[in-house]
């Protein structure tokens, strides 16, 4: 059956690469809408960068809508020098002329959440979650009404990407990342841990460019540019690509591999801000609330980027 989904992202290169491989599955994934959060770039480029992929696919009918312009309790922080002025540069993608939807993307949450039977819908958050933690904070209600958030987050063996101890989606909004992990809410998270091994490399990049649709074209425009950063920071053969696991995972869990565990988020130190305390070994008896996924086939993961986005314009 296909799985509704209401997808929270700050685009972000691969936010954009997840949301295109979510609209090239119609079979197993119904996108309902798109919130946007401040993230790799303030909430104004973000609902604009969200807009543009939608227009970019043809999808002009799902609904976007604008959340959060900055964490709960802590100033901005962005991402420019990984994703560029625009956050999505690379390809010259048009400014888009579908409508932005004027209810706050928080509202529209609850509102959805409540209308729907529970379980109806999976929240897919590629950002800071912001929006979702202050969804759980104005209506609590609606935590026992999500079937399961599945995000990318987070990190332990591959420890910080933002900081020495911190991946970036946690360490911009901490607090939100503590609401949501203590909400009871069934989530998978996709870390460093996994995107580490997902490694965007020239080959790989290479055969989506020559898939002959503009949404390949696009997203290898894309990648190329948001990969300067990482290939010069880390010395691999290619980049980590992150948000796309967590459609991949939706659409293929036999090829990443994890287990139930607790997942508690620092919010004291300075020094490790936002850092997720993994207890993949099950040394404590903190409750296990996270199905932490450790490892994935990159080959079937690219494999199913390629198959998949041809089906797009
Ligand atoms: C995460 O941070 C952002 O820069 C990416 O879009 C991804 O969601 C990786 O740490
Ligand atoms: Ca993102």
């Amino acid at each position: 059956m296909t799985r509704k989904l209401i997808v929270d992202t700050d685009p972000g290169q691969d936010d954009a690469v997840a949301i295109l491989l979510a609209l090239a599955s119609p079979a197993e994934l119904d996108v309902a809408a798109i919130i946007t959060v401040a993230g790799n770039v303030p909430l104004a480029l973000t609902r604009v960068n969200a807009r543009k992929v939608l227009e970019l696919a043809g999808r002009t009918d799902i609904p976007v809508y604008a959340g959060c312009d900055r964490p709960m309790r802590r100033q901005s922080v962005t991402a420019e020098h990984v994703h560029g002025k625009t956050g999505l540069d690379g390809p010259d993608l048009p400014e888009p002329s579908m409508p932005l939807q004027p209810q706050h993307g928080v509202d529209f949450l609850i509102d959805a959440l409540r209308a729907a039977a529970p379980g109806t819908y999976t929240l897919c958050t590629l950002g800071p979650l912001t929006n979702i933690g202050m969804a759980l904070i104005k209506a609590p209600d609606i935590a026992s009404r999500i079937r399961e958030i599945v995000m990318m987050g987070g990190a332990y063996f591959e420890v910080g990407n933002i900081t020495p101890a911190a991946e970036f989606n946690i360490y911009v909004d901490p607090e939100a990342a503590d609401v949501v992990l203590r909400s009871g809410i069934p989530i998978t998270m996709l870390p460093l841990d996994v995107t580490h091994r997902a490694l965007a490399t020239p080959a790989r990049l290479h055969a989506i460019g020559a898939l002959g649709n503009q949404a390949g074209r696009a997203i290898a425009a894309m990648l190329n540019f948001s990969e300067r950063f990482d290939l010069a920071k880390y010395g691999w053969d290619g980049a980590p690509l992150h948000d796309p696991n967590v459609i991949a995972y939706l659409l293929q869990p036999d090829i990443y591999e994890g287990r139930q565990v607790n997942v508690s988020v620092e919010l004291a130190s300075d020094l490790t801000l936002g850092m997720t305390v993994v207890d993949y070994w099950r040394i404590t008896d903190r409750p296990k609330n996270v199905h932490y996924i450790r490892n994935v086939n990159a080959d079937a993961f690219y494999g199913l980027l390629t198959t998949r986005i041809p089906r797009l314009p």
